[in-house]
């Protein structure tokens, strides 16, 4: 792989996507900043990063990425392949919050967070993989949260989520060494971006009317988190480091956080949870995939 790599960020319009698409641009990285509706609800958004781009001379450019649509995704990642020549990291990020007690959440929107936190992903990586495949190389880096490892009630479906999105990327991190294509986690704590802001509400309120309380755990948690968060800039140089890390080298999950809150421990204790499975398994030592993320842990 090249030293400098061509990325795929989804969810730049802001946040961590945002500066992971400047910090990356600025290191000679060529970033493709991903969003939906550059044209209308992004177009200021969008204008920015391209000011930026014009202003520094930076190889960043922006295009349209919806991640709950098959079509917007495959364009995206075909559009940027056209430019590029190549794809070497996605960073799936899009994502966003759901805050309430899990029954006043609603069918419909449970579905609509899995679409975009998880099914997002899902799409990205399927659209990709063929690519890194015949490149013989790659990246996906998922953008999880310590919520992916440890339970915070009131955020039950945007935890479901991101545990969903830990195992998908853990699976890929196993099945894909072989080709040299790697799968990392990255594990953020609480940081200042819009995410608090763009928290969508449990619709169904009135479920939680006896609820007592279990309704002061939404604005306990709601509150620590915005009154701990740190500077996402910390996020972004990781995420920096991660992808200017050697191929072969690079960790299956990263935390990154001032407050463990344990995740660190799960983490270990997962890896050797996992690490015994393949024991049992028999492919501790005659398979390629774990030989590999052995390695790489
Ligand atoms: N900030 C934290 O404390 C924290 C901690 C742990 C994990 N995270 C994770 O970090 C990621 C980025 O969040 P953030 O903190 O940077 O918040 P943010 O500023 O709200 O950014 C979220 C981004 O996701 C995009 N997005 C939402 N739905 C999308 C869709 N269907 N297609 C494409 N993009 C979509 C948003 O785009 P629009 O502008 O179009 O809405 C926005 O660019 C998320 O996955 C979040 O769960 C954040």
């Amino acid at each position: 792989m090249d030293a400098k790599q061509v990325v795929l960020i989804t969810g730049a319009s802001t946040g961590f996507g945002r500066l992971f698409a400047e910090t990356l641009a600025r290191h000679g990285h060529t970033v493709f900043a991903t969003m939906r509706d550059p044209t209308g609800r992004n177009v200021t958004n969008a204008s920015e990063i391209r000011a930026l781009a014009k202003k520094e001379s930076l190889p960043l450019h922006v295009l349209e990425l919806d991640v709950t649509k098959d079509a917007s995704v495959e364009q995206a990642v075909r559009t940027s392949i056209e430019q590029a020549g190549r794809m070497d990291v996605v960073i799936n990020n899009a994502g966003y919050g759901l805050i309430g007690l899990a029954e006043a959440v609603t069918t419909e929107q449970a579905q609509q967070i899995m679409d975009t936190n998880f099914f997002g992903v899902v799409r990205v990586n399927r659209a990709v993989l063929p690519y890194m495949r015949r490149q013989r190389g790659g990246l996906l880096l998922h953008i999880s949260s310590g919520a992916g490892r440890v339970v915070f009630p009131s955020f039950g479906f945007y935890c479901a989520s991101k545990f969903a999105l830990e195992a998908l990327a853990e699976a890929y991190h196993y099945e894909l060494a072989p080709q040299g294509i790697e799968s990392s986690i990255v594990q953020p704590g609480a940081y200042q971006t819009a995410v608090f802001g763009n928290f969508v509400k449990a619709a169904d309120e009135a479920r939680t009317n006896t609820y007592g309380v279990s309704n002061q755990i939404p604005g306990k948690i709601n509150g620590l988190l915005t009154t701990t968060a740190g500077n996402p800039q910390e996020v972004a140089d990781a995420v920096l480091q991660v992808v200017e890390t050697p191929v072969g080298q690079r960790k299956l999950r990263y935390r990154i956080s001032s407050a463990s809150l344990g995740v660190d421990e799960i983490n270990a204790l997962s890896e050797n949870v996992q690490a015994r499975f393949f024991e049992v398994l028999g492919i501790a030592t005659d398979t390629a995939f774990v030989q590999r993320s052995a390695a790489t842990n």
